[in-house]
């Protein structure tokens, strides 16, 4: 949440930011502001995305070689000009970004309202470099002395950036629990949120920790601890190309990412499954078997369309592995107490690998001698580096902000590593194993015929567009993917639905059944078949507009429904993976049709850094 980016050298540094904040954009996009150091120390911000900001900037001073920018999604303050960021030190100096939330502002800020400052904004970021300017003048020391003296009464999260007209030739970045990327150029350098705004110009990139203070010259990268000692900066070599971030002739990143899943779905299993020797190879697995086979229970902790893949992992790990699996959403487990024993396994699910309360709840049940394994897209996000062991989901960057390829990609990660522990410890027949192991290997096809169905789904959807209320309904594997179905129509087109257990919906949402309401089936065939048919017969008892999601050659099913959507017959184990893709569609195409930024649905962001 809240992008930034910050650039010191011999290039032009605004388009630089400029191109960094549209890329940074999905992280938040209320507000948006530049600082541009030439001598003096210019601001310019603007509520609205940062399209927004570029033409009120159009004819207006913006040639420097340092500076910063932000893309904001707001936590303390409206989205306003006011509440953007850069913000200016009272005297004028100093100007800041910052991503994160400080839990302590409001008595900093008590204590320099003391002091006499008097605040602009409603910004707890704002607070924190008053705070710093007020260490550097009155204790007389450095900006750098006086950010590591600030840090160390900071509680809460951030990354700031600092620019200082007094010393045009540095730029002062920190952090605490939100990302931080720096690119390593030729007599240049770059700073960014992730690597996006970077692998235009350089792809050695250092990945700034948790306490460590940055000082960047042109030409000089140094690290520090808020000890104040050097630390060496450790460069890596980025694998990503420009063409995995932008849209390559797609309308939006959304619809791109639904387009690529047979490549995700296929990446994630190249090199790993091995249907002619039935093999699965995943060293994260391998190498920590024994904490694996011998878990006396799994927890499961993620939020948002991550969380729904833990549901139907739960689902898969008790089938195949039988070890008892809880799912948690990180945001409550972090905060109430459980009871975490040394035998359990902690699965972090993370697309970002940068959700705030996912770390949090990791690092607390790691105290307590749980054993973490990361299942994250994001290759050296915080999330991989502080599990215990993990495997990554390679379905490249994911940039729309609903996510789509990251989620089946995280299904195929998870069916493998159940299926890996289940050969371990003997809770799977042979015959069924190669059974799972191809069809895994065949949903990358099953998958782009599921994609054939988009002009038509774009029919339904001009045809549902205007329903004010849906409800997606599901059993078993299912279950799970009604509730990602309902996610991403809310998301994506405002449109308020609610996904439920198909059989539970007699305790309560049925009563909101009548000839207008949309009723979202995912009615593939497996186990719960004649089951949900029934669920079906009480919605149409009810004149419920039935939608459903069926496999092939169902002949019941079509019967009872007002539409369908068709997809390829496979394991109910493997089903979630292509249920979920006309959902991913069927809600793409009814934001489009609204008319809605769905790359940037309102209020929210990519990745929530913030608790
Ligand atoms: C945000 C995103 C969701 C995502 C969730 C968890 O809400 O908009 O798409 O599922 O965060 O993010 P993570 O990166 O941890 O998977």
């Amino acid at each position: 949440m809240c992008g930034i980016v910050a650039y010191i050298g011999p290039r032009e540094a605004y388009p630089v930011i400029l191109k960094g904040l549209k890329r940074l954009e999905y992280r938040g996009y209320d507000s948006s502001g530049v600082a541009l150091l030439n001598g003096d120390l210019r601001v310019y911000k603007k509520k609205g995305k940062v399209n927004e900001l570029e033409e009120s900037l159009i004819g207006k001073d913006v040639h420097a070689h340092a500076g910063i920018g932000h893309t904001r999604w707001a936590t303390h303050g409206e989205p306003s000009d006011r509440n953007a960021h850069p913000h200016q030190s009272a005297n004028g100096k100093l100007a800041m970004i910052h991503n994160g939330i400080i839990e302590n502002y409001a008595q900093l800020k008590t204590e320099l309202q003391k002091k006499g400052y008097v605040f602009k904004s409603d910004t707890d970021t704002e607070v924190l470099l008053n705070f710093i300017e007020d260490i550097h003048e009155n204790n007389q020391c450095g900006l750098e002395e006086a950010v590591r003296i600030a840090l160390k009464r900071v509680v809460g999260a951030y990354v700031i950036v600092l620019l200082d007209a007094a010393n045009p030739d540095t730029i002062i970045a920190a952090r605490k629990g939100s990302p931080l990327v720096i690119g390593v150029g030729k007599g240049e350098h770059f700073l960014a949120s992730d690597a996006s705004p970077i692998i235009e110009y350089t792809k050695e990139v250092v990945y700034v920790n948790d306490y460590e203070l940055a000082i960047l010259k042109a030409d000089e990268l140094v690290l520090k601890n808020l000890g104040n000692e050097k630390i060496t900066p450790f460069v890596q070599k980025l694998d990503l190309e420009l063409a995995a971030i932008e849209k390559g002739g797609y309308d939006h990143f959304m619809l791109k990412e639904i387009f690529e899943q047979p490549d995700t779905i296929f990446d994630c299993l190249r090199g790993r499954l091995d249907v002619s020797n039935a093999t699965i190879t995943m060293a994260g697995v391998q190498n920590n078997i024994e904490h694996l086979k011998l878990a006396n229970r799994i927890i499961m902790v993620a939020c948002g369309t991550s969380w729904h893949a833990g549901l139907i992992a739960e689902y898969v790990f008790e089938e195949l592995c039988r070890i008892p699996v809880e799912v948690e959403y990180a945001s409550e487990f972090r905060y109430r107490n459980p009871v975490i024993h040394k035998g359990d396994v902690i699965f972090a699910i993370s697309q970002s690998g940068e959700t705030a309360d996912t770390i949090v709840a990791i690092e607390r049940a790691k105290e307590q001698g749980a054993f973490i394994f990361g299942v994250v897209n994001v290759v050296g996000s915080s999330i991989a580096r502080i599990s215990n062991a993990g495997a990554y989901t390679h379905a490249g960057p994911e940039i729309g902000v609903a996510s789509t390829k990251a989620f089946t990609a995280q299904l195929v990660v998870l069916t493998m590593i159940a299926l890996k522990i289940a050969k371990e410890k003997n809770t799977i027949s042979e015959e069924r194993y190669v059974h799972l192991l191809n069809e895994l290997h065949e949903a990358p096809e099953k998958v782009k015929e599921i994609l054939l169905l988009n002009d038509k789904i774009q029919e339904l959807a001009e045809k549902y567009k205007d329903a004010k209320d849906a409800l997606y309904l599901g059993r078993g594997y299912n279950f799970p993917v009604a509730l990602e179905g309902a996610l991403k129509l809310k998301e994506i087109s405002y449109i308020h639905a609610e996904g439920y257990a198909a059989a539970e919906m007699k305790h309560g949402p049925i009563a909101l059944v009548d000839e207008n309401l949309p009723v979202v089936f995912v009615a593939t065939k497996d186990s719960y078949h004649e089951k949900i048919i029934s669920n079906i017969q009480e919605i149409k008892a009810r004149k419920g507009k039935v939608v459903a999601v069926i496999s092939e050659g169902d002949e019941t099913i079509p019967q009872l429904s007002e539409d369908i959507m068709v997809v390829p017959q496979a394991d109910e184990l493997v089903a979630p993976m292509l249920s979920v893709i006309p959902l991913q569609l069927f809600a793409y195409h009814i934001g489009v049709a609204k008319g809605y930024d769905v790359d940037k649905p309102r209020n929210l962001a990519k990745s929530v850094t913030v608790e």
